[in-house]
Parts: C-alpha cells; sequence; structure tokens
C-alpha cells in the first residue's frame, strides 16, 4: 500500500511548473476516436486517468505511443467498439465520452456506466437527452449504455440543458461534430476545457463556434482529419498550488498559466488578505499571517470551481473568524471534512454550506484521499500542520495530479511517497 508522508511547518517557496489539464486532455484523448488518423496531442499530464484512457483505447484497437515526455501519437484509425472491458468505464467517469465519440464515428456506441468521484447523485440525464435529440436510440441495461442512431446518422438540432453540465456540453459537441445539419446547444458549460476541446475539433476540420459562451453553435462535416495540439495548463492544479503557497505563508511562482482562467480563485484569495500578482503566463503567491474569513459559493466557470473547495476549505481553517464554503454544483462533497476534523478543524456542515470557524492550529493525524480534490486537501492540511500527518489511498489524487510530491519538494515541502513493505511485490521506497 502507498502513503504520503508530509511534516508540517516549512512555507514553500520557488517555482513550480504545471501540467496540462486533465480536465482537457481526457475529452480530446476521447475525441480521438472521431478521426480515422493520426493526432499528436502534446503537454498530456502524466496521471492516472490518462493511464486508464489510453488502456481503453488500446483494447479498443487504437495505437498510442509517446513521442516525448508528456507528448503522444494517438492512431484511432482501426477500432472496435465491442471489444472494451466494463470494468474499465467504472474506473473514471471520463470514460463516457466514448459515447459522443462512439456515435459520431460510427453511429453506434456501447460504454459502461460511468464511475468517478463520490459526490452523492452524478445522473446522466442531460446527456441523454442530447443523444435522444440528435436521433439516438438509447437503450440502459445491465450496467451498459447502448446508443444506435436512427438510420445509422444523427442528425443536428437544438438542444437546450436544464443545468449546466461539462459532460453533457463535452459529449454533444463530440456526437455532433459530425453529424449531419447543424447542432446549437444552449445552457452550455463554458468552462475553458469546453474551449480547449472545441479548439482541438476545430484543427481536426470541425466547424463549432461558441465554446466559452453559454451557446455552442456545431455545423456537422462529414469527417475529421489528423492534427497537432497542445492541451491547456491545469487551471485547479494552479489553484491547488496557489493555495499551498498561501496555507503554508510562503511565496511562490506558478508557471505555465493562464491567468484568466485563476480570476476567481485570484479574487478570493486577494478577499482574505493573500497576494496574487499575475504575469504573462504565471501567478506569483504570496502568503500571509494574517488572512481573514470570507464566504465562497462554487459554481460553474467563470465562478468559483467545484474542484478547488476542499483546498479553499483548508486555507479558511486557518483565516481569523467564520468563513462559510457553499457546494453549488454537488450534492454532497463534504466527506473531506471528517479527514479534515481528524486534524483539529473546526468545521460544521450544514446542507450544502460548511462552516469553518478559523484560526484553529492544525495538527498531524492519519487521514485518508476520500476523492481527488478531498486528498490533495490532506496534503496542503498536512504542509501546515504540527507534526507529521500520513494520507492513504494516495492512488485518487495521483489521478488528477502530475508527480505533486516531487513539485511539492523541489518548492521546500517536507513530503514524501512511502510503498509500505506489506505489499510483498514492492521495495519500501522514501522519495
Ligand atoms: C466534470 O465532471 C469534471 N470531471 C469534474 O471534475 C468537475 O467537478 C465537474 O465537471 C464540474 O466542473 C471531468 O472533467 C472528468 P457536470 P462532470 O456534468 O462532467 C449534475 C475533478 O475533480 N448533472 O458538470 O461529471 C451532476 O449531478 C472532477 O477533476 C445532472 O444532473 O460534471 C452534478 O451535480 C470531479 N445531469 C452537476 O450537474 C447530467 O446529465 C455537474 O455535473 C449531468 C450532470
Amino acid at each position: 500500500m502507498e502513503k504520503i508522508v508530509v511534516r508540517g511547518g516549512n512555507p514553500l517557496f520557488g517555482n513550480v511548473e504545471v501540467s496540462g489539464m486533465k480536465n482537457a486532455a481526457l475529452p480530446i484523448i476521447y475525441a480521438c476516436v472521431l478521426v480515422k488518423n493520426k493526432c499528436i496531442i502534446e503537454n498530456i499530464p502524466g496521471v492516472r486517468d490518462v493511464t486508464v484512457s489510453f488502456n481503453i483505447l488500446r483494447s479498443m484497437g487504437a495505437s498510442i505511443r509517446m513521442l516525448s515526455k508528456n507528448t503522444y501519437e494517438i492512431d484511432c484509425t482501426n477500432i472496435d467498439i465491442e471489444s472494451v472491458p466494463v470494468d474499465s468505464f467504472r474506473k473514471m467517469r471520463a470514460s463516457y465520452y466514448l459515447l459522443g465519440a462512439e456515435l459520431g464515428r460510427m453511429g453506434r456506441a456501447k460504454v459502461g456506466f460511468p464511475g468517478g468521484c463520490d459526490f452523492g447523485e452524478r445522473p446522466i440525464d442531460q446527456h441523454i437527452k442530447g443523444f435522444e435529440a440528435l436521433g439516438g436510440v438509447v437503450d440502459l441495461e445491465n450496467g451498459n449504455i447502448s446508443i444506435e442512431a436512427k438510420d445509422g446518422k444523427l442528425v443536428g438540432t437544438n438542444i437546450f440543458f436544464d443545468l449546466v453540465s461539462v459532460g453533457a456540453t463535452i459529449n454533444i459537441m463530440l456526437a455532433a461534430a459530425t453529424a449531419e445539419g447543424t447542432t446549437i446547444i444552449d445552457n452550455a458549460a463554458r468552462e475553458p476545457h469546453i474551449v480547449d476541446l472545441a479548439n482541438f475539433l476545430n484543427t481536426c476540420g470541425a466547424n463549432i463556434r461558441g465554446a466559452g459562451t453559454d451557446m455552442i453553435k456545431i455545423k456537422g462535416v462529414p469527417s475529421l482529419h489528423g492534427c497537432t495540439y497542445a492541451i491547456i495548463p491545469d487551471m485547479i492544479e494552479a489553484g491547488t498550488f496557489m493555495i499551498a503557497a498561501a496555507a503554508t505563508g510562503g511565496c511562490v511562482r506558478i508557471n505555465n498559466v493562464i491567468p484568466k482562467h485563476l480570476e476567481s480563485i485570484a479574487a478570493k484569495l486577494d478577499e482574505i488578505g493573500v497576494t496574487v500578482e499575475e504575469l504573462d503566463d504565471a501567478v506569483l503567491v504570496k502568503g500571509s499571517h494574517e488572512m481573514t474569513r470570507t464566504s465562497v459559493k462554487t459554481h460553474p466557470y467563470p465562478g468559483f470551481p467545484t474542484d478547488m473547495h476542499p483546498q479553499m476549505t483548508v486555507l479558511l481553517s486557518q483565516a481569523k473568524g467564520v468563513s462559510y464554503i457553499t457546494e453549488g454544483v454537488y450534492e454532497n462533497r463534504f466527506r473531506y471534512v471528517d479527514e479534515l476534523r481528524r486534524m483539529g478543524a473546526q468545521i460544521k456542515v450544514d446542507g450544502r454550506t460548511a462552516i469553518i470557524e478559523g484560526g484553529e492550529k492544525l495538527s498531524a493525524a492519519p487521514v485518508k484521499a476520500v476523492d481527488l480534490r478531498g486528498g490533495v486537501a490532506m496534503i496542503i492540511a498536512g504542509l501546515i500542520a504540527e507534526g507529521e500527518t500520513e494520507v492513504e489511498d494516495i492512488h485518487l489524487i495521483e489521478r488528477g495530479y502530475d508527480d505533486i510530491v516531487g513539485k511539492l519538494q523541489r518548492i521546500g515541502a517536507d513530503i514524501r511517497k512511502v510503498i509500505l513493505p506489506d505489499d510483498e511485490n514492492t521495495l519500501a521506497k522514501a522519495n
């Protein structure tokens, strides 16, 4: 079994490089299924969700080879959708992008019901609504989702989503890119990774306009061609390091970012007394020991990202006064709070709001990563707690963070990954 051990007390200083965005890389990797040719994708992060996605595509017959660090050639010229092991889909949610990609490629699709972090009910009704509007006949049975396009081809139409959904917006963009006629997605998600996917598809010859706004217009094209494309930087990884720098009272330059994507995070840090200086493709964050309380409500982009919620709770636990975080996207993203309480955090959860009594010193304790962002929040808590914190279930953190231990070590954190000798196949290794 592996765990991360972090000794608190070191302010973070220096430079950290942000990797490519996991939540942009995943839809773009699956979008390669639409292309009967080679695509070269750069700035792919070295995270577990990418590895799982590569394995799913390889099981379908795709050829994927590494050209250099973080650059891969993905060739989906010859693929078969019947050959994907169903349990692969439970490993992470993004595999359901295969629905849109397979439908767009061959007029039929079959995937297992999606897994992913447990934040309560995570339905896919808006995805289904979109596929049916395009002429897909959907069948849900035996834990699988199968869709057949009437007459073998999807037909463009207008789709108004009942709520803002990143996944549904992505899936319908994938399905509509090669449909007959024009599709308009209204009430679309506006996240930077939606824009990144649209830019990738347009580089492959698609005709998509309006990505980044709440109305996206997709004129179907007969086919897509191969291309070379670089993934945008990960705004959530960048925000995570911004909060780590602020929490430890250090001074860190976070490189390879798009500052515009970080505006809601920078605004909240500024509100509590943390200095954030915007540079061309970096931000400089200077922590302060006198942080003041605030209220946060997570919201789809450009609002404060839900994927920054657990990290922000740790920071606000150190700010004087009572702060509030309201989760505006998911039913229940508070499972991490129990782990934080074990470290002495004074937090009450009332419905969708956490009430955080700030100013309490945290103390080390054995804790778990309950999900990807809850897990990285435990690392941040360990960076500021008295003593040595052990974080278990770190595979959940490695789903979305590329070399988080190495990057933190290089800016002064006393942190290491430990493989326990009880796992007979591995040697105890501390780096
Ligand atoms: C994506 O999940 C991200 N995952 C999540 O990041 C992120 O939290 C989320 O978008 C919001 O930004 C990936 O990109 C792989 P949604 P997704 O569809 O697509 C409800 C991380 O930490 N909903 O926008 O599943 C749903 O229940 C992960 O990197 C419906 O009701 O998010 C949820 O409450 C965690 N019906 C809300 O909308 C639907 O058909 C947002 O879901 C679809 C969604």
